[in-house]
């Protein structure tokens, strides 16, 4: 479909024919380090968008990316990665609480979303090579997306603490990994400067349009799960912001074109220890950035989230709320809901879980509830094992004797 970029800061439209990243007007005021100033939205025309979307939710079959595509920005089929990503299963968990798994994407993680797209994008624009600075899901994610297409050659920037598992996959997926001597703002400004010096395009989240963007398609398979039905809340992880902000996105165009008849309340969830966006949201609006803020949830662990301008204005419009919960219960609810539905999910995916159970004991309705589960557990193996302790080897006599 024809799309134009809209600033969510200034709300000015530019025309879509050419790759945009940030506004030229509000992005001014961007300081390094600091929220991404001027990020855009895809927007298509309302009418268009009713009168397509309408035809698309009729039909029946996978709740994938082809099913939704024209709801997308893609010019050419043929860039779209072949792979699984997302008709995520939609797991029963107790009489009025489901899960989101969205553990089991081609690289395991609720990132796959937008990379799909982010690479289409990148192909459609006739670029070769794309990069992205990460601390691990997103360049995980883009390296695996990438290898399944051709003629696309990725580059990662990704700061010297990235977890093991993610670099070996990001190397086993074939990637050109850049390992930088600091943090996430010395890889976000590289790959910064290898997009305004060599021209390549760049994924990084919240800063390529497309990645809130593709981030919305889960909206789209939990309508078409639920239908009239609609979970009346939302839990989801956040460190950057994008998540839900793509998840509101697409909750917003159904709204709009009246498929849904209201937006469910979405309850962001973050770690106690960083938890930039849900204090913010919580102080009325204004970003207070966090130098000091740690969690052993390393996917949302996050200083300055590059989204939280959207997401906060996001939770501020749809009537959505927070919470927060300490790195205790993070890992206990990771144990909790592997042991309790069969699904492992890394910390940052479990502070959902975690968010979910705290937020429930201080409510007295009754409501439907969908927890959106972002990341597998074999992600981050060193944290599941905090809580289990491997056995000791015994002989199998000795234990035949005891049972
Ligand atoms: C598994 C997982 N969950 C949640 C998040 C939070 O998403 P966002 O940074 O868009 O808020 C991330 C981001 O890296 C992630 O990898
Ligand atoms: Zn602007």
């Amino acid at each position: 479909m024809n799309f134009n970029y809209e600033c969510c800061e200034c709300g000015k439209v530019y025309s879509g024919d050419k790759m945009m990243y940030v506004c030229p007007d509000c992005s001014k005021k961007q300081v390094p380090g600091f929220e991404t100033r001027g990020v855009l939205f895809i927007r298509y025309d309302g009418k268009d968008f009713e009168r397509v979307a309408k035809r698309v939710f009729s039909k029946k079959g996978r709740r994938d990316f082809f099913k939704y595509k024209e709801l997308f920005p893609v010019e050419d089929d043929k860039n779209i990665s072949g792979l699984d990503v997302g008709d995520s299963p939609v797991h029963f968990f107790d009489e009025k609480t489901y899960l989101f798994d969205d553990t089991r994407n081609p690289s395991c993680s609720y990132k796959d979303r937008a990379s799909l797209l982010t690479t289409a994008k990148a192909l459609d624009f006739g670029v070769d090579t794309i990069v992205a600075a990460s601390t691990g899901n997103a360049a995980s994610s883009l390296a695996c997306i990438t290898a399944s297409l051709k003629g696309l050659r990725c580059i990662l920037c990704i700061p010297e603490n990235a977890p093991e598992a993610k670099i070996t996959q990001m190397l086993m997926f074939g990637a050109e990994v850049v390992r930088i001597k600091g943090g996430y703002d010395d890889a976000f400004e590289l790959s910064l400067k290898l997009t305004e010096q060599k021209g390549y395009f760049n994924r990084n989240t919240a800063f390529n349009p497309f990645t809130v963007e593709g981030k919305k398609s889960a909206s789209y398979e939990i309508f078409d799960h639920f239908r009239d039905e609609m979970p009346d809340n939302i839990f989801v992880p956040v460190g950057d912001g994008v998540i839900i902000s793509g998840i509101y996105k697409g909750l917003e165009e159904l709204y709009l074109a009246g498929l849904i008849k209201k937006v469910p309340k979405i309850v962001a969830c973050q770690a106690e220890g960083s938890s930039v966006i849900a204090d913010s949201f919580k102080r009325g609006g204004k970003i207070v950035n966090d130098p000091d803020a740690d969690t052993i949830a390393d996917s949302i662990l996050v200083q300055s989230p590059r989204n939280s301008i959207m997401a906060v204005e996001y939770l501020k419009k749809y009537g959505g709320d927070s919470v927060k919960v300490s790195d205790g219960h993070i890992l206990s609810a990771m144990q909790e809901l592997a042991s309790g539905s069969g699904v492992f999910s890394e910390p940052a995916a479990s502070c959902a879980f975690a968010g979910w159970k705290k937020y429930r004991e201080d409510r007295k309705k009754e409501e439907k509830d969908l927890i959106i589960l972002t990341g597998n557990g074999l992600k981050d193996i060193q944290s599941a094992q905090r809580q289990v302790a491997i056995p000791e080897p015994v002989k199998a006599e000795d234990y035949l004797s005891k049972v």
